[in-house]
């Protein structure tokens, strides 16, 4: 089979690449914007995602391509986040600088080509599943060792520090340890990390809603900030508190006139959602799908009136989907404000239900969603 990434990199570059990684984007399964508030959060790796193709060069450039953008030079000496149509490159050059900063020798610089199977922008962290990669990928050839937790956090650290988005560890963690037919759960208060079979008969759907809120980021970064906030007022009474994650409902619940109703809503979003994510692995653990299914609608629900991280079209897609018998449930997953819709379903979900729903879906906002059907992968790797 024609390697695609390997191509690419030896039209452009003229020699053949020393490696190749592949990492995988990922699903959010249970636990919203719970990953930077020290809570629970479950995922899993799709099998779609970036392949990334590497070789060292003799000077000290990075030289940068991807399928759908034109080359970019980058010395290695001035690392420097780049804006406009030249932004892509600040995921990789980002984990060049986490890693040189983590200790790995770089003598020259390297050629690097990119391509995706993912759909673009539907929420299923591309941006993670590149820095993955690309980590994987550089440390082989650098020779620099590290083990999947690592290769996590130099990802995380990229995005936080270079990219300058304030993620949590879900995107990174999920990707590196994606495997077949598993979810990933991750304790992001311990940063550690387990995966257990997916129920057997259980499939993903994807809608992308294909629509994007254009401060998508600065809404991310407010949500952020109003988590911390409110965990600053429930200190006052709760001075134990590390986190939101360390606050039962009922203490919440008892600040709730200091904490006021935006960011009273705000930290009941994230209590809710860890208690949800030991809901559903209990649920999981007895199969108990339909309780699986519940939560995930209460989780979207809670997005829509708590954490106001939803808009009227994954409303729209999750609503129709509970109209559908063969849907556990479904949810907005990922960050939110635009993106897209999971729905877990049973075997008898296919793409007759699939396309009714996109065409309610157009019918109702003159939009074509994007249908992916998926399912858990494994995570980064050499290829
Ligand atoms: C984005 C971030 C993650 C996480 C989710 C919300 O995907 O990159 O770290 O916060 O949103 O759960």
């Amino acid at each position: 089979m024609k390697n695609l990434t390997k191509e690419l990199y030896s039209d452009v570059f003229g020699e053949a690449p020393e490696q190749l990684a592949f990492a995988p984007g990922r699903i959010e399964f249970i636990g919203n914007h719970t990953d930077y508030n020290g809570g629970l959060v479950m995922g899993a790796a799709v099998t779609e995602g970036i392949t990334v193709a590497v070789g060292r060069r003799k000077d000290r450039t990075i030289s940068l391509r991807s399928e759908a953008s034109k080359r970019v030079d980058i010395s290695l000496d001035n690392l420097q986040p780049l804006q406009g149509k030249d932004a892509w490159t600040n995921y990789p050059v980002g984990v060049t600088d986490a890693l040189m900063d983590a200790g790995m020798q770089m003598p020259v610089g390297y050629n690097i080509a990119v391509t995706s199977t993912l759909p673009s922008g539907a929420g299923m962290s591309s941006s993670a599943a590149f820095e993955l990669a690309t980590a994987y990928a550089l440390a082989s050839i650098y020779g620099y060792a590290a083990d999947k937790a690592q290769f996590a956090r130099i990802g995380r650290r990229a995005e936080n520090e270079f990219v300058g988005m304030p993620c949590g560890i879900l995107d990174q963690g999920v990707s590196a340890f994606g495997e077949h037919s598993a979810l990933v759960r991750i304790d992001c208060q311990s940063e550690s990390f387990s995966t257990f079979a997916m129920p057997k008969g259980t499939h993903f759907w994807i809608f992308d809603s294909n629509v994007k809120h254009a401060l998508v980021d600065s809404a991310y970064a407010e949500r952020h900030k109003e988590c911390h906030d409110a965990l600053a007022i429930l200190q006052k009474t709760y001075p134990q508190a590390k986190t939101l994650t360390d606050i039962s409902e009922a203490q919440l619940r008892t600040c709730e006139a200091t904490l006021g109703p935006l960011l009273f809503r705000r930290a009941l979003h994230i209590v809710g959602e860890n208690d949800r994510v030991c809901l559903v692995e209990q649920a999981l653990q007895i199969n108990d799908l339909r309780a699986v299914g519940d939560a995930l609608y209460v989780s979207h629900e809670s997005s829509r009136v708590n954490f106001d991280n939803s808009i009227q079209q994954l409303d729209f897609l999750v609503h129709a989907m509970k109209q559908q018998p063969h849907v556990y449930g479904a949810r907005l997953t990922g960050g939110g404000f635009g993106g897209a819709v999971m729905a877990y379903t049973n075997a008898a979900f296919g793409e007759s239900e699939a396309n009714a729903v996109s065409l309610a879906y157009k019918e109702e906002f003159s939009i074509q969603a994007t249908v992916l059907h998926t399912s858990a992968g494994s995570g980064a790797t050499l290829l």
